[in-house]
């Protein structure tokens, strides 16, 4: 996978996703490595951020690389009209790795077509977001012992969340049932439901949450994302529109987990945080170790 650009999560097929988990598990247990030793990693993020790029910037410099970036467009010539062409064309000149988050969908896929160097996508707009869905599959095989045949029940914001969008795409090579829990203002776009109906992935569309608990192996949760909508009204109605508290997880399987990419609102109570079902903090721990996977291999130093 050397020089290879990581822009949607189709760019891996399956084998290579589960190789990329097998280095996950490798660097999870061997933290500190020096295989990036004189190389420069460079974190564009034009939007917010706080797991993507501190995980990204911590798995670089547990491989011994070195990190160059920013995490605030407004610092950069981007302020002052700069295109996305020249930035990335004069970044990739500097750095041998380029970690790109942008709002505009497709943005990642023009960079990696601008530069001289592979460009990982850190999350474009409301399309893709193919690194944390190989965390969320390192967390998935932690803690299900297996990616196969699973029931995934995904909750809230199916049309602007990128992270179950792209899930939902890698985990049709490991025959999944999934449960779409969203207001009808938040659907999963059809493009995704089409996608499951070429590759004869069985999903049900559903309102009530409650309906799906004790049927799931995972339950992901996202955050209805309010600066994604161009009206505040329409996010004043559906802010609200699932909050799982314990109560609800009473009857759920005893290997369910709940997932959610963070950051979280007021989606998952607190009072779930202490379950052993509670999975999101060491979720996003994955994190570093699959990022670790992924540069490495981008690189092609393992
Ligand atoms: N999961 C995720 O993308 O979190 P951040 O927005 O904090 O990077």
């Amino acid at each position: 996978m050397k020089n290879k650009s990581l822009v949607s999560i189709t760019d891996y097929n399956r084998d290579e996703i589960l190789r990329i988990l097998e280095l996950a598990a490798y660097f999870e247990a061997n933290p500190v490595q020096t295989l990036l030793q004189g190389k420069v990693v460079a974190t564009l993020f034009f939007e917010p951020s706080t797991r993507t790029r501190l995980s990204f910037e911590t798995a670089i410099n547990r491989l011994g690389g070195r990190v160059i970036g920013f995490s605030d467009a407004n610092s950069t010539s981007a302020s002052k009209g700069e295109t996305l062409k020249d930035t990335i064309r004069i970044v990739s000149s500097y750095a041998d790795l380029v970690v790109m988050r942008h709002p505009l969908e497709g943005s990642a896929k023009f960079a990696s077509e601008q530069s001289r160097v592979p460009v990982i996508n850190a999350g474009d707009g409301a399309n893709q977001h193919p690194s944390q869905t190989l965390l969320d599959l390192y967390s998935i095989q932690k803690t299900q012992k297996t990616l196969d045949n699973l029931t995934i029940s995904m909750v809230g914001d199916l049309k602007y969340g990128r992270t179950v969008h792209s899930l939902l795409m890698a985990m049709g090579h490991f025959n999944p049932t999934f449960n779409f829990i969203a207001p009808d203002e938040l659907k999963m776009p059809n493009e995704y439901k089409r996608f499951c109906t070429k590759n004869k992935i069985k999903f049900t569309e559903k309102s009530d949450l409650n309906s799906v608990i004790d049927q799931s192996d995972i339950l992901y949760m996202t955050r209805v994302q309010r600066e994604r909508f161009q009206d505040p009204i329409e996010y004043e109605k559906v802010k609200n529109a699932y909050i799982l508290r314990l109560s609800m997880l009473s009857n759920a399987r005893p290997n369910l987990r709940v997932l959610h990419p963070l950051p979280r609102v007021n989606e998952i109570n607190i009072d779930v945080d202490d379950s052993p079902m509670a999975y999101y903090f060491e979720q996003a721990e994955n994190g570093v170790y699959t990022r670790m996977a992924i540069i490495a291999s981008a690189l092609g130093v393992i």
